[in-house]
């Protein structure tokens, strides 16, 4: 997805557009550009790759105006070059872009035909083209942009300027999200409130369909249909969640670090710590006779939905069925009368998530979402929200957000086995008092991380590494891979353990590095039978356990001791190791960890 900005200023503009961009540099930085309106004319810089090639050139090239839009860009249609970089323009109209045009290509034919001249392989573009056609036809630039929102399909989050229009911006909102804020003479126009934060604390979010007139003494916003509506003026809190990374070398690893504050300011959030109880908001839906959970997300945001999975079958012994969000939709999988569907999200505006709420919401489910963002839309689109308190996560590899979901799943967990009885006071006292450790436990894994720098060398040689899991160690499994791929770029792979023998323990060699998850608990002697099976084949194999090494009976190429723990807890306490072994790995190889190659912190496109 991309990051929008605009702002109708009192002075020139393009200095705080950029660094507006910079705070929405986390949803995409393919590449950037913004264009203002400077005596009466259109005018735009941008530029590929990262947002600073972007200033290097408004430093050669200088734009002034007070009236501009700014655009950072994960590419969907056309190469991220400058030529496909937004805004896109004609001589009379300028348009930032975030989402998917699904008929530009219906749209760029017929105007095409009418002499329309396309530059770029966008789908945006359309939209230049289809608001200047209105115009060219005597449309004022309102009606112009009221006639082009009537022919488009797909998702999109809008921001437009006009020449000779030094106080006019047009914005609209379909599927993505968009924010105006309210400053003093100045109007100002983002993708989230964090991009705004340095402007205003006044937010006015748009809702699906709304569009927007703004003029620097405030907004109109009309529904979908034209009439005029009314939508709340809120507090953002943003201003005082403005990141930086501290002493840290990257955002990943101060977000590594803060996992045991946030893991707690999550957890007090649902424990009554002084009498070791569950307390979670009122879902809407009786816990004790609810018949089935349907948990679905996207990445790592799914793996911990599979850890919860694993949790409330046990704990409360209620059937979940899980499924990531662009699967469950479209296989129209068939959900029970009086169900309760489960979204676990960091961003909240996830589009694949969303589509499923929307088609578990459309079938009569119950729906609560485990979100970080609070105004988030599926937050929105919920019945009931279990926040998790990760603050903002800036790195496009989630870490501390994968904690707090798993955190507020545990409590959850509790809640339905207290609820149905399947937990006793004693049981919830117990697991409730072992939650609690989890912080601690994970202060005492940051101390140290030099064997996760040692091992680095190991892994950044691999061109395939497997992660081995069982039980509630799989889904860990699956994450550690996952956070190795994703900004390492080496090809890993999680498998449950026990499947290795049915086939990829063909790929073992020498060469290839094998992380095995396996805490002592109750299936520790099973995947050391697995373990000893990839010995047996040469693998290398990188223990990740609290077990005593000698038990394992073969050689290791290392062991990362975690702590003794609570069975229910290991899944927390083994996050920690895997996301320290991908970061000190992406370290050593050079790559951008915050914001690694193809990605987005946030994909708000199916
Ligand atoms: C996680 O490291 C990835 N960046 C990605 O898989 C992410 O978890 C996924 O896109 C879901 O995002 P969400 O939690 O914001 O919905």
């Amino acid at each position: 997805m991309c990051g929008i900005v605009g702002i109708l200023g009192g002075k020139s503009v393009a200095t705080d557009l950029v660094d507006a961009l910079r705070r929405l540099e986390y949803r995409g930085y393919d590449s950037a550009g913004i264009a203002t309106v400077e005596n009466g004319h259109l005018d735009r810089r941008r530029a590929e790759g990262k947002l600073r090639n972007l200033e290097t050139r408004l430093i050669a090239e200088p734009l002034s105006g007070r009236t501009g839009i700014g655009h950072t860009r994960w590419a969907t249609h056309g190469r991220p070059i400058e030529r496909n970089a937004h805004p896109h323009m004609s001589a009379k109209v300028s348009v930032v872009h975030n989402g998917i045009i699904e008929n530009f290509r219906e749209l760029k034919e017929r105007l095409t035909a009418k002499g329309h001249v396309f530059e770029t392989d966008t789908d945006t573009e359309a939209v230049v083209h289809l608001i200047t056609d209105g115009m060219q036809n005597g449309l004022d630039s309102i009606s112009a942009v009221r006639e082009a929102l009537d022919q488009l399909r797909g998702a999109f989050a809008l921001g437009i300027i006009f020449a000779g229009e030094d106080d006019l911006m047009i914005a609209a909102r379909q599927g993505s999200p968009l924010a105006i804020g309210h400053g003093r003479g100045e109007m100002y126009l983002g993708s989230d409130a964090i991009a705004l934060a340095p402007f205003t604390d006044a937010i006015t979010y748009l809702e699906e369909g709304d569009w927007a007139v703004m003029r620097r003494a405030g907004a109109e916003v009309f529904d979908r249909d034209g009439a005029p509506v009314t939508r709340p003026l809120v507090k953002s809190v943003a201003s005082s969640l403005l990141v930086d990374k501290g002493n840290h070398r990257h955002f990943m690893a101060k977000e590594i670090h803060e996992q045991p504050e946030v893991i707690s300011h999550t957890l007090s959030n649902y424990l009554d710590m002084a009498n070791g109880r569950v307390s979670i908001p009122d879902l809407g839906i009786d816990l004790a006779t609810v018949p089935r959970v349907t948990i679905s997300a996207c990445g790592t945001a799914y793996y911990a939905g599979l850890v919860g999975k694993y949790w409330i079958e046990r704990y409360a012994r209620v059937p979940v069925e899980i499924d990531i969000a662009s699967e469950l939709r479209y296989r129209e999988a068939p959900l029970p009368e009086g169900g309760l569907a489960l979204f676990v999200s960091q961003s909240g505006e996830t589009a694949d998530t969303l589509a499923t709420l929307r088609y578990a919401r459309a079938n009569g489910q119950r729906i609560a979402s485990i979100v970080n963002v609070r105004t988030s839309t599926i937050a929105r689109e919920s019945d009931a929200v279990l926040p998790t308190l990760a603050g903002p996560e800036i790195g496009v590899a989630s870490t501390k957000a994968f904690t707090c979901q798993l955190s507020a799943l545990a409590c959850l967990a509790i809640a339905l086995g207290r609820a149905r009885g399947a937990i006793s006071e004693e049981q919830e006292q117990e697991l409730v008092s072992a939650l609690i450790e989890v912080p601690r436990l994970i202060s005492t894994m940051l101390v140290d991380e030099t064997p996760y720098v040692e091992l680095a060398h190991l892994l950044s040689k691999a061109r395939d590494v497997l992660y081995l899991g069982r039980g509630l160690s799989y889904p860990l499994a699956l994450e550690g891979a996952l956070k190795l791929k994703e900004i390492s770029y080496i090809h890993a792979e999680g498998y449950a353990a026990g499947e290795l023998k049915h086939g990829p323990i063909a790929l073992i060699d020498e060469a290839v590095p094998v992380i095995v998850v396996a805490p002592e608990d109750d299936l520790l002697e099973k995947t050391i039978s697995n373990v000893q099976e990839v010995a047996a084949r040469g693998g290398q194999i990188v223990l990740i356990s609290n077990a005593d090494p000698e038990k394992i009976g073969c050689e290791l190429a290392a062991h990362i001791k975690i702590p003794d723990a609570h069975p229910l807890t290991y899944p927390l306490i083994s996050a920690v190791p895997v996301q320290l072994l991908a970061y000190h790995t992406a370290v050593l190889m050079g790559t951008d960890v915050d914001q690694p190659r193809n990605l987005a912190k946030s994909v708000t496109v199916e």
